[in-house]
């Protein structure tokens, strides 16, 4: 069985994550989709990692050979652990790639049985990420062309629970 980990913040999910979410999974027998610590936005979460990982979860609940779980390990041990042998990532830009590349070549020399496969972002999501999801919902803009339509009010709810603080 081919089991692939696509690993990320995701903090929240996008529409461009899912589209590589659906990408990926017909490539593999099995997809974990998991969420781990980035060290660079350690203090700049906006939701928990089991939160996180509940809105994965919702937005995949169809795709039956896609898992989700979180992780606060290195990506390459809890790919041992897993037994799986690929790394999904997508890029969105070139700028994207110098820092996947390093992050691909340092998990290679962890895990010298696991592979990096890089997915070229679909055009219509290139400018979609996390961040800005954040950054217009603070504004109240309409989320609907930035995450998958089943989190939009958890998003929301987030956001204005932030205010509310
Ligand atoms: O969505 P992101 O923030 O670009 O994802 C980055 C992530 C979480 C995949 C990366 O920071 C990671 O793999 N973290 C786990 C710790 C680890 O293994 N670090 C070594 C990779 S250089």
């Amino acid at each position: 069985m081919k089991t692939a980990i696509y690993p990320g913040s995701f903090d929240p999910i996008t529409l461009g994550h899912l589209n590589i979410i659906k990408r990926a999974a017909v490539c593999f027998d099995r997809l974990i989709v998991c969420v781990l610590v980035n060290s660079e936005k350690i203090n700049r979460g906006m939701f928990t990692p089991e939160e996180r990982v509940e809105l994965i979860r919702k937005v995949v609940a169809k795709l039956p050979n896609v898992e989700v779980d979180c992780s606060s390990t290195l990506l390459a041990e809890y790919a041992r652990q897993k037994k799986a042998c690929t790394l999904v990532k997508g890029l969105r830009a070139v700028s994207d790639y110098e820092n996947e590349l390093q992050m691909a070549l340092i998990n290679r020399k962890l895990n010298p049985r696991l592979e990096t496969m890089f997915l070229p972002s679909s055009a219509k999501y290139t400018y979609v990420s996390s961040s800005v999801v954040k950054e217009m919902g603070r504004y109240g803009a309409d989320l609907s062309d930035f995450v998958p339509r089943e989190i939009i009010e958890d998003v929301q709810k987030k956001i204005e629970s932030g205010r509310e603080a």
